[in-house]
C-alpha cells in the first residue's frame, strides 16, 4: 500500500552553523522517528531512512516503486561508525576510506548483521559511504547512526541532482526534503566491492578507477553488460536504470556521421533532437540542440547529463541522437549512464 505524506520541504539554511541549523534538526529528528526524508549528496540527491529500522526502510522501497531485491547504501557521518556495522575491515578498504571519505566511494563490506536486512536485501555484505556535502553530514553527524539512503528519484528514472527533479518524482509520498541546490558531480557514487582481493569496481562513479588504482593499485572491473541469463554482482545492475522514456541513439562517431544518422530519421518523418557538447553543437551547425557543455570540461558535462535526460522526456521528440564521449576519468562513469540509458549504440 502506498502511504500519501505531506512533503515539508526546507529550503534557507543557517549555513554558518549547519549543525545546529533548526531545519537540519527537523530533518535528523523526523529520520530518528523513522520518516522519510531526501537530502542533497556531492552526487545527487538521496531518500534516506534509519537503517537499523526495517519499516522505515521499507518506505523507502514503497515511495520509489524499488524492487526489493536491490540493496541499499547505508550513509554514515564519520568513519569511526564502521566497526559497528561490519565483521572486519581489509586494509585495502581503510586505505581507500583514509583517501577518499569523505567522497563518492561506497565500500562494499561485510555486515554484521546490525543494518536492517532490508538494506542489503539479504546480502551478507553492506555498502558504506561518507558523502561530503555540508548538508549531508549535518543530518548524518546529528542522528548518528547509519542512514539508508538511495537516490530519490521513482524507480527507473534518471537520480535527481536538484530538489526540483526530487519534487517531480516523489511528492506527496515522502515526508521532507532538503534543498541544497544542485548537486556538484551529478552521477552517483563508485561502488567498490572489498571483499574480494583484488576489490572489484561494481559501479564506475565520482571517484575514477585511475584514482583508486593510484592509492591500492590495480583493481578488477564488473564488466558492465549484463547478460540476461547471469546473476550480477551488484544486484543494482541487472536494472535498467536512467533510462529516459524517449528512444536515444548513441553515436560513437565524428559529427559527419552524427548528422547523417539524423538525416535519415527526418527523411523518414521522425523528429530528431540532438544531445551534445557545445563543440559538437558548433560543428552540426545546429541551433537547436539539449547542449550539455564543454567537451573540455567533462566534469561539467556529467554534471548536467541527469538533468539534460529529464528533459528529453518533456519534448515532442522521436528520437533523440547523442554524442559519446572519452572514458578517461569521469568519462568512464559519464558513457556508462549513457549507454544504460540508450536504446541503440552506433
Ligand atoms: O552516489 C550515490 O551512491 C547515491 C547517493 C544518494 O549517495 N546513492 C545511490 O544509491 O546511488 P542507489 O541505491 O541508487 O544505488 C546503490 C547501488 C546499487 O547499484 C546497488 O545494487 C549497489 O549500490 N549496492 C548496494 N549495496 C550493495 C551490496 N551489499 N553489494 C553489492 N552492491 C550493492
Ligand atoms: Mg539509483
Amino acid at each position: 500500500m502506498a502511504y500519501k505524506r505531506e512533503t515539508k520541504v526546507w529550503r534557507t539554511f543557517n549555513q554558518d552553523n549547519l549543525n545546529e541549523d533548526e531545519h537540519i534538526l527537523e530533518a535528523v529528528q523526523m529520520l530518528k522517528e523513522g520518516k522519510i526524508v531526501a537530502f542533497p549528496t556531492e552526487t545527487v540527491y538521496g531518500l534516506g531512512a534509519d537503517a537499523t529500522n526495517n519499516q522505515a526502510v521499507e518506505k523507502i522501497f514503497q515511495a520509489k516503486g524499488r524492487p526489493s531485491d536491490n540493496p541499499l547504501i547505508a550513509h554514515i557521518g564519520s568513519p569511526n561508525l564502521i566497526n559497528d556495522y561490519v565483521t572486519e575491515v581489509p586494509e585495502h578498504a581503510k586505505k581507500l576510506i583514509d583517501a577518499f571519505w569523505p567522497g563518492p566511494l561506497t565500500v562494499i563490506l561485510k555486515s554484521n548483521g546490525r543494518i536492517a536486512n532490508n538494506v542489503t536485501a539479504g546480502l551478507k555484505t553492506v555498502g558504506l559511504r561518507m558523502p561530503d556535502e555540508p548538508h549531508a553530514l549535518a543530518i548524518l553527524r546529528n542522528v548518528n547512526r547509519p542512514i539508508a539512503a538511495p537516490s530519490a528519484n521513482r524507480s527507473g528514472k534518471p537520480s535527481p541532482t536538484t530538489a526540483e527533479h526530487v519534487l517531480q518524482d516523489l511528492n506527496g509520498k515522502i515526508d521532507g526534503l532538503v534543498d541544497g541546490g544542485k548537486t556538484g558531480i551529478g552521477v552517483e557514487s563508485t561502488v567498490i566491492d572489498c571483499t574480494t582481493e583484488p576489490p572489484m569496481i561494481l559501479r564506475p562513479g565520482g571517484v575514477t578507477k585511475e584514482q583508486i588504482e593510484s592509492v591500492i593499485g590495480v583493481v578488477d572491473q564488473i564488466d558492465s553488460e549484463v547478460k540476461e541469463s547471469e546473476q550480477p554482482r551488484s544486484p543494482g545492475l541487472k536494472y535498467k536504470h536512467y533510462a529516459p522514456e524517449k528512444p536515444i541513439w548513441l553515436v560513437r562517431g565524428d559529427a559527419l556521421k552524427m548528422k547523417q544518422i539524423a538525416e535519415k530519421l527526418l527523411n523518414e518523418g521522425k523528429r530528431v533532437q540532438f544531445l551534445v557538447s557545445e563543440e559538437r553543437a558548433e560543428e552540426l551547425q545546429i541551433i537547436d540542440s539539449i547542449n550539455l557543455g564543454s567537451r573540455k570540461q567533462l566534469n561539467e558535462i556529467t554534471a548536467n547529463l541527469y538533468n539534460a535526460l529529464r528533459k528529453i522526456d518533456s519534448l515532442q521528440v522521436d528520437i533523440v541522437v547523442a554524442e559519446s564521449f572519452t572514458k578517461e576519468g569521469i568519462g568512464q562513469a559519464l558513457m556508462n549512464r549513457l549507454e544504460r540509458a540508450a536504446t541503440k549504440i552506433i
